[in-house]
């Protein structure tokens, strides 16, 4: 018996040739996408569930058989492959911005007459319409097709650096893997969330597993993304709106000219785009928009936290312009803060990084907003005096979005007969230092420096944060043990931490330990950006970093930087710059700072991360219209080689671009000084001549 078998190979041949398997596989993929867009998109399933196994499980078959066509796009590729040891960072060639909020139809009056004024200069005026849609409560995701691929998809991080999460992405059913017709590149952007029935869902599971359960909806989405493990995701139903797009090369198709037709073209791609949309020629109708879908958003699937109106042609939009990190051509007009009545048990203090001590109200726990609120901040001493706030009164509490809640409004009706006034402390209730309040300013201060325990831990909280050197695992309970325990004291000594140290630490697992240590390990390569940020200077915020990085380009040279070059710094003022000034003059500091050089940390300058920053730290003027390149292509060009677009001529301009028929911008460059060029110039510039 074993004989007559004993010629066969060890794989079994399959009855299938490799062509003809390859066309199968492209028929059931085809199938697939086919059926997932009928399930996840349409929400009209079209076979059963039974039948769609079947299919699902011959590709399998014949991937198994055949490896080499094995393709990404496959649905197989869906369930999520291996854990990663940590996501990759993914740069965004066109940034990620944000939008400008609105919350009043005042606002909406005056954000409608600032776009017509913008054009009325350019008599485009009378083409001016609105696309509106509404604003999905997610996270903002991009997606990268190149041939009609799905190839990476991303974060948005800070706007222009992401974290690669694209094996998590590939879960989400609604996300096509591949297009048809597409064109040779196009990255597609929106919001990743959990429809409010996969939440309920996922809830009750948690609880019956005994794991925790999340607040709401947005917490659970960003909770399912931000797994190293795809399995995870891919346990977890999320579902991607498109709204827009990011990189695109549209080849020898001609781009939507508008937003509308935009989205049109996104939802003939298989994207979900959502039902409540509109375009509206007037404020009133942007008004009623508003109106109707406030009424109708509690019976969304989804969450919403307002809606997003957008001068619908695309060519129009440049014209607007931008304001800092926000379209002028765009707002959000979001609904008002949800509010809800509690009660003020106490009043504690907290002490921040920079020493601030900020009175937090302790509430009777109210939902609110989404979430259960057990603090609010009360800011400072003036603000408890001028809302007129005691301890034990009822308060109404407010919370928009992910804005830390907020004490509205006493209900003075209801104060109780020993209600008593808060008493900022006259010594830090943590280090006991003496507390100071400065004239010109509303916070009282702890003047233990980094003496003070709460300081240090918040020093080293902002050091380890996602946006700062990243290291993941350092959080607050770490940090508590660490401090009090005089394990560590300064930044530096994080770096000198060691698996015994960390592992004798309460709660911490041999396993969490050595992620830690790895996560440590991980920051010492960095950006310069973000090691400035992460020092935590006072006034300097990861935009200021930025800033100054790309502008000085080393640590040397911002360490030795004057008061003149740092003021030369875009956006950088008296305040940002004597704040720069002190924190180098601190010999403690700089000591520190060695010690952290030493450790090893390290980043490539900013000019080579930079790759083309032939334009590094240059600040261009538009103005007019240009002879080939929009406004927008002409902003992205300069940006992708360094350079930054503002929005006004100052002496801090170093070019103004100018095209035909330009504003006043252009006599007040010349009465600067400024250089002025032309397209062809700003070319050669972008080429390094
Ligand atoms: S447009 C240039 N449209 O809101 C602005 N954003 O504050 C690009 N968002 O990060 C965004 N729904 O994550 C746009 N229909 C919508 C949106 C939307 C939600 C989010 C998005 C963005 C944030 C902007």
């Amino acid at each position: 018996m074993s004989d007559l078998f004993d010629h066969l190979p060890d794989t079994p041949i399959h009855p299938i040739s490799e062509p003809d398997a390859q066309k199968r596989l492209e028929d059931l993929k085809r199938r697939v996408a086919e059926h997932d867009y009928h399930y996840y998109v349409e929400d009209a399933p079209t076979i059963s569930d039974y039948e769609y196994d079947a299919l699902f499980r011959e590709i399998q078959t014949l991937e198994q058989a055949f490896p080499s066509l094995l393709t990404s796009d496959s649905p197989t590729q869906r369930v999520g492959g291996a854990p990663l040891p940590a996501f990759a960072s993914a740069v965004h060639h066109v940034p990620m911005l944000s939008l400008s909020n609105a919350f009043t139809d005042d606002e909406i009056v005056a954000f409608d007459k600032r776009v017509r004024e913008a054009l009325d200069n350019h008599d485009h005026a009378g083409d001016l319409e609105y696309d509106c849609g509404v604003k999905f409560d997610g996270l903002a995701v991009n997606l990268r097709f190149e041939h009609g691929v799905f190839v990476n998809g991303a974060t948005r991080g800070d706007g222009i650096t992401g974290e690669d999460i694209t094996a998590n992405l590939k879960t989400i059913r609604s996300i096509p893997l591949s297009l048809a017709d597409a064109p040779p590149l196009i990255e597609v952007r929106g919001e990743v969330l959990m429809q409010k029935k996969d939440f309920e869902t996922l809830n009750a599971q948690q609880l019956s597993r005994g794991e925790k359960t999340f607040v709401n909806p947005r917490n659970a989405a960003a909770g399912s993304l931000r797994q190293l493990d795809p399995k995870i995701t891919a346990e977890r139903r999320l579902t991607f709106f498109a709204y827009g797009v990011g990189e695109t090369d549209w080849g020898q198709w001609s781009p939507p000219p508008t937003q509308s037709l935009l989205l049109a073209w996104l939802s003939r791609h298989r994207f979900l785009i959502g039902d409540e949309r509109t375009v509206a020629r007037s404020v009133d109708e942007l008004l009623a928009f508003y109106r109707g879908i406030q009424q109708k958003r509690n019976d969304l699937p989804y969450a919403i936290d307002g809606v997003v109106y957008k001068v619908n042609p695309f060519h129009l939009q440049p014209i607007i312009g931008f304001v800092s990190r926000a379209p002028r051509f765009a707002v959000a007009h979001k609904f008002p803060a949800e509010e809800m009545k509690s009660v003020i048990l106490d009043i504690d203090v907290q002490v921040g990084r920079t020493g601030v001590l900020t009175p937090v109200a302790r509430l009777q726990p109210t939902f609110v907003g989404g979430v259960t609120v057990t603090n609010a901040t009360l800011h400072n001493e003036d603000e408890i005096r001028e809302k007129n706030i005691k301890i034990g009164d009822t308060v109404i509490v407010r919370r928009a979005g992910d804005v830390i809640p907020e004490v509205a409004r006493v209900v003075l009706e209801a104060r109780p007969n020993d209600a008593r006034d808060f008493v900022m402390p006259k010594t830090c209730p943590v280090c006991g230092s003496r507390v100071i309040r400065q004239e010109d300013e509303a916070a009282a201060r702890c003047t233990g420096g980094l003496y003070c325990a709460a300081q240090r831990k918040q020093a080293l909280l902002h050091f380890a944060s996602r946006r700062a050197m990243d290291i993941e695992g350092l959080g607050e309970k770490v940090v508590d043990q660490l401090v009090n325990q005089s394990l560590i004291q300064t930044p530096a000594d994080i770096y000198r931490l060691t698996l015994e140290t960390v592992a004798a630490l309460d709660r911490m697992a041999e396993k969490s330990a050595a992620n830690l240590l790895a996560a440590i390990e991980k920051s010492k390569h960095t950006t310069l950006a973000r090691f400035i940020f992460a020092l935590g200077i006072r006034h300097v915020g990861e935009q200021t970093a930025r800033d100054l990085a790309q502008s000085l380009g080393s640590l040397e040279a911002l360490m030795r930087a004057s008061l003149e070059q740092l003021l030369a710094v875009y956006d950088v003022g008296e305040v940002i710059a004597q704040s720069i000034l002190r924190f180098f003059s601190e010999p403690h500091n700089r000591e520190v700072l060695d010690q952290l050089l030493k450790a090893g940390i390290h980043w490539e300058s900013p000019s080579i991360t930079g790759g083309t920053g032939v334009l590094s730290g240059k600040i261009f003027v538009l103005t007019g219209t240009l002879p080939t390149l929009s406004r927008m292509e002409a902003t992205q060009l300069i940006e992708a080689a360094g350079g930054k677009v503002s929005g006004s001529v100052s002496k801090k301009s170093h070019y103004v671009l100018a095209g035909e028929n330009p504003g006043s911008t252009l006599a007040k460059a010349e009465a600067l000084n400024i250089t002025i060029i032309d397209e062809a110039r700003l070319k050669a510039l972008l080429l390094g001549a």
